[in-house]
């Protein structure tokens, strides 16, 4: 079979070297690493280093801490990735999700047809197939046996492991609607086009609210969680100017929308998808009673009504919003005449959130500056670094986006107190160990 090739899965967009910068940036400073590189790389996958790691962990869980922890009306769920095919079937994914491919019959190449202008974007030939439905989602076989009975998809959305476990939730939980189910997990996209680095991949991960409403409370809440999902992305630092609701047209619509908007981020190919919000109606509880025979309604012991709640859905990529806090955050300045790169990341997304630094390598000082970690770590993700002068950590840490950068000096052995270094202003305080971890909290705004 002819491999599917994506227009610009190796370059990735931008007019400004923003794209570039954050590429480098990611690899180079361990956010972000090309998968199976030491064998030549495996298209569209990419494994999250050390720093990559501590913020998209940040990202999910300020989600998480967004949607069900400071809520009383969304519980949490962990579906599982493998299923049966009933469960695609009953969903409509078997039958419609899928994506337009077009063959090139030039060079026989494949496109999605929806990202390319009537052009092949390898040969220039505009000589190409009708456009044919590509399913997207993975197929392989559990167990040891191959055959169709063994057959399992890997999930494309995690909302529909949160359907089929409505009713154990409801039972358990005693929740009545409005009331969400909140789940946080990787989804698999056989895309024909992996895009911009780790904005379109194959493997990536998934941040989904299902809230179950009344029907006739459908709208509002739709229109309550367009506000609440934008605002959680500035509220996380990015400039509002960068982002917007785009509502869908209606031949635009999934198989399951009544109606769909998207937070869309100012990219630097342009505007694009953060995040989808769609009103999926009753369609899914609908499709899976019918295909499974369970019953999955709520029934209001109070009034003895009896309904099938409709769902509005904010659908995030956690790998995407990760990549859009990044952009977001980007900054180049000058410090002292010199050039410094700066992630202007808020301090609850920031991989480290303090850097304590001894002045020097000097044995002298190690016994405090541990100390002083040994303090600040139970309450902030700190980075411990020695090596090189102190103004190039200072600019390493800039460049990663530590919020706050704690020197320990020689006069820290007699008066008791570090060096609190702003990574904004660059501004620098004295402040005692012993109200370290209360001024710190103060910067946070989270006291
Ligand atoms: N359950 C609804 C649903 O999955 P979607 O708009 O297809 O809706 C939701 O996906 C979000 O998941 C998108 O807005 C995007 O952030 C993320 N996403 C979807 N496909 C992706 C991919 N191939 N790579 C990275 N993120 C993706």
């Amino acid at each position: 079979m002819t491999e599917v090739r994506a227009p610009d899965e190796a370059t990735v967009g931008g007019t400004d070297g923003l794209m570039d910068k954050i590429v480098n940036l990611c690899k180079r400073r361990g956010f972000i690493f090309p998968s199976a590189e030491i064998y030549g790389g495996f298209r569209s996958t990419y494994d999250y280093g050390p720093l990559g790691v501590n913020l998209l962990r940040n990202v999910k869980n300020n989600w998480w801490r967004t949607m069900t922890q400071l809520r009383d009306d969304v519980v949490g769920l962990d579906a599982a990735i493998l299923s049966p095919p009933a469960v695609w079937e009953a969903s409509g994914h078997l039958a419609n999700f899928t994506d337009p491919m077009v063959d090139c019959r030039n060079c026989h190449e494949r496109w999605r047809a929806d990202k390319i202008d009537g052009v092949c974007p390898n040969c220039g030939s505009g000589d190409l197939t009708e456009p044919r439905a590509f399913n997207l989602m993975f197929k392989t076989h559990a167990g040891p046996i191959e055959d169709e009975g063994a057959v399992a998809y890997l999930r494309p959305e995690t909302a529909q492991g949160t359907f089929i476990n409505f009713a154990n939730v409801l039972t358990t939980t005693r929740k009545k609607p409005p009331f969400g189910i909140a789940q946080v997990g990787k989804s698999f996209r056989n895309e024909i086009t992996p895009q911009n680095f780790v904005f379109r991949t194959r493997e990536f991960e998934q941040m989904e609210l299902e809230y179950f409403v009344p029907p006739d409370e459908a709208s509002t809440w739709f229109a309550y969680w367009l506000d609440e999902r934008l605002r959680w992305y500035s509220d996380l630092g990015i400039a509002p100017e960068k982002l917007r609701l785009r509502h869908h047209a209606p031949d635009e619509l999934s198989h399951y929308s009544a109606g769909t908007a998207d937070v869309e981020f100012l990219f630097p190919w342009g505007w694009d998808e953060l995040e989808g919000i769609a009103n999926r109606t009753d369609y899914d509880l609908k499709a899976h009673a019918a295909a499974s025979g369970e019953r999955l309604e709520y029934f209001d012991q109070a009034t003895g009504e009896r309904y099938v709640p409709h769902v509005i859905e904010p659908a995030a990529g956690a790998t995407r919003a990760m990549m859009a806090f990044m952009l977001a955050a980007y900054d180049e300045d000058e410090v002292g005449g010199e050039a410094r790169t700066v992630l202007r990341l808020h301090w609850r997304l920031a991989p480290y959130q303090v850097a304590v630094l001894p002045l020097s390598k000097k044995e002298t000082l190690e016994p405090l500056a541990r100390r002083v970690l040994g303090l600040l770590q139970p309450h902030f993700v700190c980075d411990y670094d020695t090596t090189q002068s102190i103004g190039r950590r200072y600019r390493r840490q800039d460049e990663v986006g530590t919020p706050w950068c704690v020197t320990v000096d020689f006069d820290s052995l007699t008066d008791e107190a570090v060096t609190v270094r702003d990574r904004d202003s660059t501004l620098q305080e004295r402040v005692p160990i012993d109200g370290l971890i209360a001024e710190l909290r103060r910067r946070t705004g989270d006291v």
